[in-house]
């Protein structure tokens, strides 16, 4: 795996978008990181998902942990199915609009929205505070649906808002306009029979990194993003795991949803989207991949033909 400066790497694109449209689809500098099978979906600390006082973009002084943000090992907040070892208040799921109605006929009601959509939505949603926590650290107490704690945010030294403002980062209450949140994958009966599938979704048993994704690409034999295209391979259960299926991305009460964590790991600073660098301005030095589970990120649209065979 190698590693390197974003902005260098950031800097580098600029040069490279300046001269040709093309050259950002490629690799360019020949620096996309690659993962392979059995690596750790890692690096949140020095990613945005770092809200402690250690943290390199947004901080707070009320705390050095990082975990807690998120999780606590005791009193967790179980309610509408939350998972896991869930230390943050949440909006209830009802305050959600979900995306109703899809062409291929599945319904999503405001009351599905659960599971680990409710988890990422508890700060992406723009309204609940980074501070609204469960069971705060050491002797700072426990609240069953979470209290803001009151503690000061600042990026930079900047004094920032405790929530989310950034119109790109606020998914917001209204799901409707988003990819369908906590809908059930209806998926093809086999690899070669689509019949009852919808929106010619993959059979849910297909290991991913055995995807064909470049056979009907101008350049098929892939040296394109580093080789990462034709790989395939996701952030899984917390490694790069080469054996995983569609159903290991599947969430929810029954397991057979798709929900925020289907695409995205909050944990994995994923360094193999070189694509997305080039759209970070100067002043955000930091990119996460956008925590997307695959390893080079939405390249050649992957995260979204894994699971739709278009
Ligand atoms: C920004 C919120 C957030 C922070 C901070 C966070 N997690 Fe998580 N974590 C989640 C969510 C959401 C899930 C569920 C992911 C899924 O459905 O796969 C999860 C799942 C996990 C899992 C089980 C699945 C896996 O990927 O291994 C472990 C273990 C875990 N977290 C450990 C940690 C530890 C340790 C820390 C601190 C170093 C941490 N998390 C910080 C949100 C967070
Ligand atoms: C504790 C609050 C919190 C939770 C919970 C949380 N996030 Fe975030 N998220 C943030 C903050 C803060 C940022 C960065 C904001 C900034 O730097 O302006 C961020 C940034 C992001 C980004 C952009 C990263 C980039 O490369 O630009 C994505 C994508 C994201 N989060 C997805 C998720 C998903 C998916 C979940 C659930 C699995 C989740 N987040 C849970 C607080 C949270
Ligand atoms: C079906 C896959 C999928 C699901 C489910 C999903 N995302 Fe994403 N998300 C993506 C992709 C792909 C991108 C990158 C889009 C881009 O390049 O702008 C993204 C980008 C983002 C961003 C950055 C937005 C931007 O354009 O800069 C945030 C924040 C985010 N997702 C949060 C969430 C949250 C919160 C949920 C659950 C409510 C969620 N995502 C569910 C695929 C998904
Ligand atoms: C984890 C699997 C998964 C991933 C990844 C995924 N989708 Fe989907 N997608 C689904 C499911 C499930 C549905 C619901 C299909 C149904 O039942 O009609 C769906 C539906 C859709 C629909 C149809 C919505 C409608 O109203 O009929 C579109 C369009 C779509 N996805 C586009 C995308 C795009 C673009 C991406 C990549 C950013 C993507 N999907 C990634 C699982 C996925």
């Amino acid at each position: 795996m190698k590693r390197f400066l974003t902005l260098a790497l950031a800097a580098s694109m600029g040069v490279f978008m300046a001269g040709s449209a093309f050259a950002v689809v490629g690799d360019p500098a020949g620096t996309v990181d690659t993962y392979s099978a059995g690596d750790p979906a890692n690096g949140i600390v020095s990613s945005r998902h770092n809200l402690g006082s250690f943290s390199m973009h947004i901080s707070t002084l009320g705390t050095t942990e990082l975990c807690v943000f998120c999780h606590t090992p005791h009193h967790t907040n179980t309610a509408n199915n939350l998972k896991p070892m869930w230390n943050r208040g949440t909006s209830a799921p009802t305050s959600f609009t979900a995306y109703g109605t899809t062409i291929g006929g599945t319904t999503v009601a405001s009351a599905d929205i659960g599971s680990t959509s409710l988890a990422c939505l508890s700060c992406h949603d723009g309204v609940t505070t980074f501070d609204n926590i469960v069971n705060a650290p050491g002797k700072g107490g426990v609240s069953a649906t979470g209290s803001v704690r009151g503690w000061v945010f600042s990026d930079f030294g900047s004094p920032v808002p405790s929530n989310l403002v950034s119109s790109r980062l606020v998914i917001g209450l209204d799901l409707s306009n988003d990819h369908p949140m906590s809908i059930v994958y209806n998926g093809a009966v086999s690899a070669t029979n689509y019949t009852g599938s919808r929106a010619s979704l993959r059979a849910s048993n297909t290991t991913i990194s055995t995807i064909d994704l470049t056979s009907d690409t101008a350049d098929s034999s892939v040296t394109y993003d580093g080789g990462n295209l034709a790989k395939n391979l996701w952030a899984v259960r917390g490694f790069i795991d080469g054996d995983a299926t569609i159903a290991d991305l599947l969430r929810g009460a029954s397991n057979n949803t798709v929900e925020c964590s289907s695409c995205h790991d909050p944990h994995f600073n994923n360094k193999s989207y070189n694509e997305v660098d080039s759209t970070y301005a100067n002043s955000e030095f930091e990119s996460n991949g956008l925590f997307l589970r695959r390893v080079g990120g939405n390249t050649g649209s992957g995260v979204c033909r894994t699971c739709h065979a278009k």
